[in-house]
């Protein structure tokens, strides 16, 4: 099963959209194996987005990744990295379609609600910074058992 890092941002957080964000996901069919809410450090935050170190954007997007709490997870099923980045629309929410997470909920690139790899480097690097081998679980989701 394929893993993704999944982050519900500070503003999805404030904004009580946790629930409806985890909501979409498990009824889509993919499945959480890790899950955490906190505030992300400074240096965790900097390590998380260091591809875009050079970019003016950079200081306030890691000032708005620490300024509350944050919902980590990882999400598994097939084809989770691209099911994931489909859920949550174009990183604009300009350009996000209705139906998406952006799309419903947001309208500022830099207060975009939610995060995901979008790539398999990308995911297990994330995945890697967030959390230890020991917090993921593994279980099977009852519509993935073949009951008959
Ligand atoms: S780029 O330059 O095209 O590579 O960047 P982009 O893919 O559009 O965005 C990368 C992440 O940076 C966030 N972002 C911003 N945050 C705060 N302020 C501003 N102005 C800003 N512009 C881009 C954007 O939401 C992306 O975050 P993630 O978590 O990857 O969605």
């Amino acid at each position: 099963m394929e893993q993704t890092y999944v982050m519900v941002k500070p503003d999805g957080v404030q904004r009580g959209l946790v629930g409806e964000i985890i909501s979409r996901i498990e009824k889509r069919g993919l499945k959480l194996v890790a899950l955490r809410m906190n505030v992300i450090s400074e240096a965790t935050a900097k390590e998380h987005y260091s591809e875009h170190a050079a970019k003016p954007f950079f200081p306030g997007l890691v000032g708005f990744i620490t300024s509350g709490p944050s919902v980590s997870m990882v999400v598994a099923g097939k084809d989770a990295i691209r099911v994931m980045r489909a859920i949550n629309g174009a990183t604009n929410p300009v350009d996000a379609a209705p139906g998406t997470i952006r799309g419903d909920f947001a309208l500022d690139v830099g207060r975009n609600v939610i995060h995901a790899s979008d790539s398999p480097e990308a995911a297990a690097r994330e995945i890697a910074i967030h959390f230890k081998d020991s917090e993921i679980g593994n279980y099977s989701r009852i519509d993935e058992v073949c009951l008959y």
